[in-house]
């Protein structure tokens, strides 16, 4: 039987869920599945495209459930929102979105979906763009694009790339341009016939002296792969199952904003009822490298690349950087709402597994405006695939994270 006294009455974790003592945390820490480890298992317009390092969208509707109850039309914010996983599960579930993000491009994949029109709307208009008559590609971009496309494929590209950069980034401008320009984007590079490139990776844009090898390695030339039939197939697969009818009267009332996490001045104190977010771990993630050629797509390379974005090795730093990151959280939140921070174990060859919930607790209780956060509750999701012999020092992986370590703070 779980005990669930020391979290909230409202928490109906589901067996096999424990709850442990553990001297390094001064909050209870709750272990288990917590959500199943199958993949594509929520509505699939969350897969309309990959990101890098994003989470689960079981993990925002597990704390949305837990914290949210029956609740409907709370305001849910997700101050590093990458594809938008948070706030796009906050509308399914009937509430309003925040999404924040520094990076452009994270902004364009979740603000896309704001508006989600039908498959017909969307393949009407589709039908009607003529992408054969854009621009021609100029020469560097041939140069560092040719290892990954066909020519012809490159041209089609670069036409809807040319339709859709004036209204990227413009929330009331044409919907569904946005949401076809989403999903070329996501058919970009892969491995398979439903992308435009020659096989390649599907998450990270590899530079084009990789592709290159990768194409000699492989005796591969990048042959035609039309733009309009492999976007239809996909929007017709992640459109496949209907939306909750308040899905769009929720989206309408979202707000996104581009800025460094620790500010977030645009934003009135007090307002949040719920934060679900996941900082960058450290620097595991190069979103700037990785991300070069959506960043092309939508003409965003230089902002992309000039933001700002959180890499840095040094935990010092990351604390610092995390310390301020709260501070702006908390002043957003309402009293007694909660944020749920999602970290991992960064492991680097070597050396021991650093908890990165245990920096953030180092911290705690930390005063922000308007009240202090306290943490309520520590949230540690373990796949059947891990094999934890010590929960809090993982040594079965030496690389990289594979357990959600859920910190949950509250507004007091
Ligand atoms: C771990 S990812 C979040 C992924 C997200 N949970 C999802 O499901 O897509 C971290 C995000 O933080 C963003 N980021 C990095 N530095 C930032 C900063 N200083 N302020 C706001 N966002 C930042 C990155 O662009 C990236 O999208």
């Amino acid at each position: 039987m779980v005990n669930t006294r020391n979290v909230s009455a409202a928490l109906r974790l589901g067996g096999g869920v424990v709850e442990t003592k553990h001297k390094k945390y001064k909050c209870p820490v709750w272990i288990g599945e917590l959500w199943t480890a199958r993949q594509r298992q929520m509505h699939p317009v969350h897969y309309t495209v990959s990101y890098r390092a994003s989470f689960k969208p079981e993990l925002p509707e597990f704390f949305i459930r837990q914290y949210l109850g029956e609740k409907r039309n709370a305001v849910v914010f997700d101050p590093f929102g990458g594809r938008g996983t948070t706030v796009l599960q906050a509308n399914l579930m009937g509430h309003r979105g925040i999404h924040n993000d520094l990076n452009p491009l994270a902004h364009f994949i979740a603000a896309a979906r704001r508006v989600i029109p039908t498959p017909a709307a969307l393949i009407e208009r589709l039908e009607k763009l003529d992408l054969d008559a854009g621009p021609e590609p100029d020469g560097e971009d041939r140069e560092r694009l040719g290892p990954f496309f066909h020519a012809r494929t490159l041209r089609e590209i670069n036409a809807l790339r040319h339709c859709l950069m004036p209204v990227a980034f413009d929330l009331n401008g044409d919907p569904e341009l946005r949401y076809i320009g989403l999903t070329a984007l996501s058919r970009l590079h892969g491995h398979s016939d439903g992308f435009l490139s020659a096989y390649s990776f599907p998450q990270i844009s590899i530079l084009p002296e990789a592709q290159r090898r990768n194409n000699r390695n492989r005796g591969q030339k990048p042959e035609y792969r039309a733009l309009k039939p492999r976007i239809i197939r996909k929007l017709r697969a992640d459109l496949a199952e209907g939306l909750p009818s308040h899905y769009h009267r929720m989206a309408a009332r979202n707000r996104y904003t581009i800025s460094d996490a620790c500010e977030l001045g645009s934003l009135r104190g007090g307002t949040v009822d719920l934060i679900v977010t996941s900082p960058p771990f450290l620097d595991k993630v190069n979103y700037v490298q990785d991300n070069w050629m959506r960043a092309w797509f939508l003409g965003v390379e230089q902002q992309v690349a000039g933001s700002g974005l959180m890499m840095d090795s040094d935990p010092g730093r990351w604390v610092n950087f995390m310390t301020r990151a709260l501070t702006a959280m908390g002043r957003v939140l309402r009293k007694g709402g909660r944020a749920v921070i999602e970290v991992g174990e960064v492991s680097s060859r070597g050396n021991p597994a650093l908890l990165l919930e245990e920096l953030m607790l180092e911290q705690l209780p930390l005063v922000c405006p308007g009240g202090r956060l306290e943490a309520e509750a520590l949230f540690i999701n373990t796949q059947r695939f891990t094999k934890l012999a010590n929960c809090w020092d993982v040594t079965n992986n030496s690389r990289g994270t594979n357990t959600n370590r859920c910190l949950v703070l509250r507004k007091r």
